[in-house]
């Protein structure tokens, strides 16, 4: 197949100025400032040749050759000079074939990265296209745009048969009659789909006739929300807002650092003395050197001492700040044993009790100001329904003395952090299941962290609106049985590297 490059690209490219940056003119120094939604750009000197092309670039889309027409050569070196400069604060845009001011622009391409770049793609009209699987639209600052984890463009489908066009990419078609029916002529559609095939939007398929993003192995093993994800919540890729920006400060309340103790029947837990646990405690380093996850149970039942030495030492609330006189505006934050981002504190535990001395049957919040529990469910079947689901997480029907829900308050974090605070709270459930262990192992009992939970159902269990507070942890906790991973010889597939001896209990461990 010969390959039909776009025509006209040159009339049909154009730059202008994104509708998100504020143009500041200093005209005692010839300076100008471009204010982008997050990064400026200071120019000086600016005057003649490079006034006109910034005045250009703050109008319409225009092609190259109108952007720079009337300027001397030298003129032109400067001015795309300029542009090239500012690259991040302008858009590339494909227009109609129309000429002016017939002329629509079709797309709009707005870069997200610093180091983003791309060429319009050479497109062969028998070739089979199609979004890549990594693509989404979405409605943004109420337009469609397309974006995708792997391009670092955003596309503005401003004009309606690009927005067809784009429709038609959910399945594979010949890039030649992909713009059928969508109003955009034969070349137009070649235009836009040179762009986005170019950037990245869409592909072509193989020789093989299968497309990149469901083939190459690297790409074949990101799940389409992993690699967004990812995506969103490092700096760098995306040009949306980030981090400790308070973007609800004066119109949203801020939940409060504690949550409210939820209504039910409390039982006043046991709070261990900092000098017994002193004296029986292993080492830091027996414990780490000596944890593991535990998935069968001892007969004997855990005991609510147990468990609410275990809560105290992993989940309570030590220190509280109100902030007042002294600290103006600052949050309202708590402390507990493990660190947290910002002190914000935003997991709660829930204690579904199955199998424990001294506590009824039930599901419990942890009230982690007042150290008690109070019961939320005494359902036995919603009890089961959470101990299936941690089953299925295990491989077999699971027995712990207890099934703890991890849960987050979400709007503690993202009132806060913009774009990085759910993924804040999947690394603080990381922190919180890594303090469950240690003093799980310390105390002598069976830990076990679980990848998979039920949130919706949980939520359900729990009395709790999914988007205001849902799980995103499961732990179990019980009295250790004979595991046979643990005991005795693991196999000889396993081999023990770099000091074995490091493994084996300290004489000082294990003291309960
Ligand atoms: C985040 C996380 C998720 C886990 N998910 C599961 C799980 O769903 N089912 C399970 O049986 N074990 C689960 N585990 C336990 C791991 O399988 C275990 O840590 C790993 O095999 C290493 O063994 P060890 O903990 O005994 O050193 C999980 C552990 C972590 C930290």
């Amino acid at each position: 197949m010969i390959p039909v490059s776009t025509t006209r690209p040159a009339r049909t490219h154009a730059r202008v100025l994104r509708a998100d940056v504020r143009v500041a003119l200093d005209g005692a120094t010839d300076t100008v400032t471009l204010h982008g939604p997050v990064s400026s750009l200071v120019l000086r000197p600016v005057r003649g040749a490079l006034r006109t092309v910034l005045d250009r670039l703050g109008g319409e889309p225009l092609p190259d050759d109108e952007l720079y027409e009337g300027f001397t050569p030298a003129e032109r070196v400067r001015a795309a000079a300029l542009v090239e400069r500012a690259s991040q604060l302008l858009a590339h845009s494909v227009l109609s074939g129309d000429e002016a001011p017939l002329r629509r622009e079709l797309v709009r391409l707005e870069q997200t990265a610093r180091d983003a770049g791309y060429e319009p793609a050479p497109v062969d009209t028998d070739a089979a296209v199609r979004l890549s699987r990594f693509a989404f639209c979405r409605s943004r600052d109420g337009v469609l745009v397309l974006e995708s984890p792997l391009v670092k463009f955003r596309a503005v489908l401003a004009d309606r048969g690009a927005r067809e066009l784009t429709a038609a990419l959910g399945q594979p078609v010949a890039a030649g009659r992909a713009g059928e029916g969508t109003g955009l002529g034969p070349q137009e559609s070649l235009d836009v789909l040179a762009h986005l095939i170019g950037a990245g939007f869409a592909e072509a398929a193989g020789p093989d006739g299968t497309f990149a993003s469901d083939t190459e192995p690297k790409l074949r093993q990101w799940d389409f929300h992993d690699l967004l994800f990812h995506s969103r919540v490092r700096s760098g890729r995306y040009d949306g807002i980030f981090g400790a920006v308070y973007p609800y400060q004066g119109e949203i309340e801020p939940r409060p650092a504690v949550k409210p103790v939820p209504p039910g029947e409390a039982v006043d837990l046991y709070r261990p003395l900092r000098r017994d646990i002193d004296a029986r405690d292993p080492s830091l380093t027996a414990a780490i050197e000596t944890r593991r996850s535990h998935r069968t149970y001892g007969e004997r039942e855990l005991t609510a001492e147990e468990l609410g030495e275990f809560l105290y030492r992993v989940q309570r609330v030590r220190v509280h700040h109100t902030p007042g006189a002294d600290s103006p505006g600052a949050d309202e934050v708590i402390s507990r044993p493990y660190p947290s981002g910002g002190s914000l504190y935003e997991l709660e535990l829930y204690v579904t009790v199955l199998r424990c001395a001294g506590l009824a049957p039930g599901i419990y919040h942890y009230d982690s100001y007042g150290h008690r529990l109070v019961l939320v469910n005494d359902a036995e079947v919603d009890r089961r329904s959470l101990l299936n689901v941690a089953s299925r997480s295990v491989g077999f029907d699971v027995r712990p003395d207890v099934l703890i829900t991890v849960t987050s308050r979400f709007q503690r974090m993202a009132w806060k952090y913009r774009a990085m605070a759910y993924a804040t709270t999947l690394r603080h459930t990381g922190v919180l299941y890594q303090t469950m262990y240690l003093v799980a192992t310390a105390m002598g009992l069976a830990p076990c962290g679980l990848g998979n939970g039920d949130a919706d159902m949980s939520a359900r269990v729990l009395g709790l609106d999914y988007l205001e507070e849902s799980s995103v942890g499961d732990f179990l906790l019980g009295t250790p049985g004979q595991d046979p991973a643990i005991a005795g010889d693991p196999g000889p597939e396993w081999h023990m590297v770099n000091s074995p001896e490091w493994s084996l209990p300290g004489e000082a461990s294990f003291a309960p």
